[in-house]
């Protein structure tokens, strides 16, 4: 596997993701570790987005979400479900975006620079395995072109990855 960082160009945003979406398909080929997949994911993702502070992964154990891998600053380990941006969008089973999370209840400071997030509930076999959050320094950072590109990403790393690893 090689992989060359690629300078991408989001000004048209879901051209964008398309291509990230093809490079994460190659970065995944012929590998189910669902941690290594994870780990990659997250990397990619934070590589080739702009503005983002953290990217990466909570997993459900045991009725609570346990972060994964990520890239960025250490982050809070557990999240009950229900609590925070990940713990509603998890129990919601919805994409939340959140232009400014000093203004969404219960939202959890991990990082004080962090301004605005998204988080993609991974669902699979009908279960709600985990999430896929981005964080960024700049307020309203995510729209719905966003929403749409990472939810892709997140149903190709489902795809490619052993869902006995998640369950
Ligand atoms: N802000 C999140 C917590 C996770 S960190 O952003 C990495 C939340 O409110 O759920």
């Amino acid at each position: 596997m090689t992989y060359t960082s690629q300078p991408h160009d989001f000004s048209d945003k879901r051209a964008g993701y398309e291509q990230l979406a093809a490079q994460l398909q190659g970065l995944l080929h012929g590998e189910a570790d669902a941690i290594a997949n994870a780990a990659n994911t997250a990397a990619l993702i934070f590589d080739a987005l702009p503005e983002v502070s953290w990217a990466g992964f909570y997993f459900l154990r045991e009725g609570e979400l346990v972060v994964g891998p990520f890239q960025g600053k250490p982050a809070c380990v557990r999240i009950a479900l229900g609590h925070g941006v990940c713990g509603t969008a998890a129990a919601r089973r919805q994409t939340l975006i959140v232009p400014d999370v000093n203004a969404f209840p219960g939202h959890i400071a991990c990082d004080s620079a962090s301004q605005s997030e998204v988080v993609v509930p991974l669902i699979a076999a009908d279960r709600v395995v985990g999430v896929l959050d981005l964080d960024s320094a700049r307020l309203a950072r995510f729209d719905e072109a966003d929403a749409r590109g990472l939810e892709g990403l997140a149903t190709l790393f489902l795809q490619a990855s052993r869902l006995e690893d998640l369950l």
